[in-house]
């Protein structure tokens, strides 16, 4: 064997030698990229000063969408001057349903019975088909979506403004589906 190929042997072993687990190597380049420090959104940042890993927004800016909502929690009487600004139409009704479903299912129950999945773990809920209820305007209901009432959270940071009036359009198809008229009951026995 020459020292040509010795060389190249050397060369070689040497390279195999060197490549170890990339975890353990001396040098990496940009580790974190291999080992990354996974925090879960609703935990500490030890990395910074312990605040949770999920950011706040920075101040002053405001969610896509977002409109300002002046009222405030105990102005029942002006939102209930408030009307829906968007028509019931197939789409928003599909809508309401899709987000009645989502958010207000859980407690109030498919129709509104108040006998939701979680209900009796959580307090039974009124009907939503109750004469007071019916009787109150769309803008009542929309305020009490916004900032909660008793045990019914607020759904402010939860639902945006468009899918709230939906929920609400939708809410009054589950009223009429309670409490249909002589002739629409008529009409059903058709
Ligand atoms: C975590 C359970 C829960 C969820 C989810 C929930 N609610 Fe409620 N809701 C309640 C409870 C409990 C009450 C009774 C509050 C009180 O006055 O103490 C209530 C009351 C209401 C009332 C007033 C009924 C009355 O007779 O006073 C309306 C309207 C209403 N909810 C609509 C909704 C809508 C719409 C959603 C979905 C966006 C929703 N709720 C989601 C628990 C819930």
């Amino acid at each position: 064997m020459n020292l040509k190929y010795s060389l190249l042997v050397v060369g070689i072993l040497a390279l195999l030698i060197s490549c170890g687990d990339r975890e353990t190597t001396e040098l990496q380049y940009t580790p974190d990229m291999y080992v990354s420090p996974a925090i879960k959104p609703q935990e500490k940042d030890p990395s910074d000063s312990g605040q949770t890993a999920m950011r706040l927004p920075a101040s002053g800016t405001v969610p896509r969408n977002f409109e300002p909502y002046m009222l405030a929690a105990t102005d029942t009487l002006a939102a209930s001057e408030l009307v829906n600004p968007i028509p019931a139409t197939e789409d928003v009704l599909a809508m309401g349903q899709k987000y009645y479903d989502i958010f207000c299912y859980t407690c109030h129950g498919p129709t509104g019975a108040g006998d939701g999945p979680i209900i009796p773990k959580m307090t039974k809920p009124p009907v939503l088909y109750s004469k007071k209820v019916i009787d109150w305007s769309d803008g009542r209901i929309y305020h009490l979506i916004t900032y909660g009432q008793g045990n019914m959270p607020s759904y402010r940071n939860y639902v945006d403004p468009t899918t709230r009036w939906a929920i609400i359009h939708y809410m009054r198809v589950l009223q009429k589906s309670q409490n249909p008229s002589g002739e629409e009951l008529a009409s059903q026995q058709q």
